[in-house]
């Protein structure tokens, strides 16, 4: 698969068909994960890869509960309406944990996230690598990443960037349109001539 085709082609999938997801692919997809850039090269992530329905059943208990905390604090309506059935439906979920004291440099100069950084490259990675199977996935993070990450039994100090329901997508997705790119030249505002 071209990289352009993966890019414009990998859709957020929320319906998943039950068919396993192989023990190769798995280990490609998480390995593809390690291949993001990351300051200091770092590597500051880690992986849970979830298969089991009680630990499956952790992660629908931290969404369940966010949605609980969004709808008694006034949030959109919609959040009514949206359900977790994909993290039943999805053969296995990754969860992509980051050590934050793994950030590099960019704390000396008011960049102290480096570390989300290279985890959020590591995920986009990871979907991609996903999409060129034939697996769809989804950048889940509908939970307090706190208590997510201790429902996981992560060491405290760890942030969790997301967990990613992975499988064969049960429904084609449509590509929700993207907008026009915001481009200047040299300096903020100064559009492009022509
Ligand atoms: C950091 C991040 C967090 C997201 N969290 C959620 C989420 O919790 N639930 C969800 O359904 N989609 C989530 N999404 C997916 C977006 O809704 C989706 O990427 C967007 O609608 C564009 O659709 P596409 O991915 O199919 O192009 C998240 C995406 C990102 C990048």
């Amino acid at each position: 698969m071209e990289l352009t085709d993966a890019i414009k082609g990998r859709r957020s999938v929320r319906a998943f068909a039950d068919t396993p997801v192989s023990e190769a692919d798995l280990a490609a997809i998480v390995e593809a994960a390690t291949w993001a850039p990351s300051p200091l090269h770092l590597q500051p992530w880690s992986f849970v890869i979830i298969k089991s329905p009680q630990a499956k059943a952790e992660v629908l208990q931290s969404c369940q509960q966010a949605k609980q905390g969004v709808l008694e604090a006034g949030g959109p309506e919609w959040v009514k309406k949206y359900g977790f059935d994909f993290l039943e439906q999805a053969p296995v979920l990754v969860a992509v944990f980051y050590d934050a004291k793994k950030g590099g440099l960019g704390p000396y100069f008011n960049q102290p996230h480096g570390a989300l950084q290279a985890a959020s490259a590591a995920v986009q990675n990871l979907m991609l690598a996903a999409w060129e199977r034939g697996l769809g996935s989804l950048w889940l993070t509908f939970f307090d990443p706190a208590l997510a990450a201790k429902a996981l039994g992560a060491p405290e100090g760890l942030g969790l960037a997301g967990i990613m329901p992975l499988g064969r997508p049960a429904v084609e997705s449509k590509a929700p349109p993207r907008k026009q790119a915001k481009v200047f030249i040299d300096r903020y505002g100064e559009p492009p001539a022509g």
